[in-house]
């Protein structure tokens, strides 16, 4: 058990999918899952353990921003001994290169949150995905065939901004997307020795204010799902609880 993951211990594979929408997180175990078990409702936030091709995998929402995913990404680290968290968010893209329903892979993720400055005192922190996830994901990726572009990405703390043109020096300096979680992710990652991977998949775009319909929501989000899938499959996680 932990604060905020009523679990036994045991219930979380040491691989975790972290969509930041509860209900996604419900959908994946149910419809790419087998043998599920829910382990998880504590405020709404539930999360799944079942097997993928024979592979323990759970799949556990993160809420929406870092301080969010920090509680949960904490707990099922230190609490449950997740070794490979990898999320499954959408993005605003701020590159013309990167076209609605694009797969991004987060190499880095830079932030305008103060989260890394109260821990590293001011300093800067250079926040990154886990080598082998990220060498893994990206030949899973290539060997599907799917378009993608690996890259940094900026997580804001902020949605809406009132300043329209924010975003613009993050793309000036080749920042691909923007989302509000992977930052702190990545950061406690390393902080407790495990690995990390974002996927991301467009869902609008900062530069031409296009959206996603809900129909091509679903579809890019499915080649993500299955991706992220194949890599824990490939990574192999062992028995649940281990
Ligand atoms: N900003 C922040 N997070 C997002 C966006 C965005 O434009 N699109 C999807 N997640």
């Amino acid at each position: 058990m932990s604060i905020h993951i009523g679990a036994p211990d045991g219930a979380v594979a040491e691989t975790v999918l972290l969509p930041g929408d509860p209900l996604r997180a419900q959908f994946v175990a149910e419809n790419y899952l087998e043998d599920v078990t829910q382990y998880n409702a504590v405020r709404g936030m539930l999360g799944f353990t079942g097997t993928y091709q024979g592979v323990p995998v759970s799949v556990q929402g993160s809420g929406m921003g870092m301080p969010s995913l920090a509680i949960y990404a904490t707990e099922l680290i230190t609490a449950y001994h997740a070794k490979r968290l990898i999320r499954i968010g959408s993005c605003g893209s701020i590159q013309e290169s990167l076209h609605l329903r694009d797969i991004v892979l987060a190499m880095a993720a830079s932030t305008d949150s103060a989260m890394n400055r109260m821990r590293f005192h001011g300093m800067d922190y250079a926040a990154t995905a886990g080598w082998n996830l990220f060498r893994t994901a990206v030949d899973v990726l290539e060997s599907k065939g799917l378009p993608f572009l690996a890259g940094n990405i900026l997580s804001s703390d902020t949605f809406y901004n009132d300043d329209p043109d924010l975003w613009k020096v993050w793309q000036t300096h080749g920042v691909l997307a923007i989302e509000m979680e992977t930052n702190q992710l990545y950061t406690l990652a390393a902080r407790y020795g495990v690995e990390a991977l974002t996927f991301l998949t467009v869902s609008d775009s900062l530069v031409t204010g296009e959206e996603m319909s809900s129909a091509a929501r679903q579809s890019s989000f499915h080649d993500m799902v299955e991706s992220a899938l194949t890599v824990a499959h490939r990574l192999g996680a062992g028995p649940a609880g281990k």
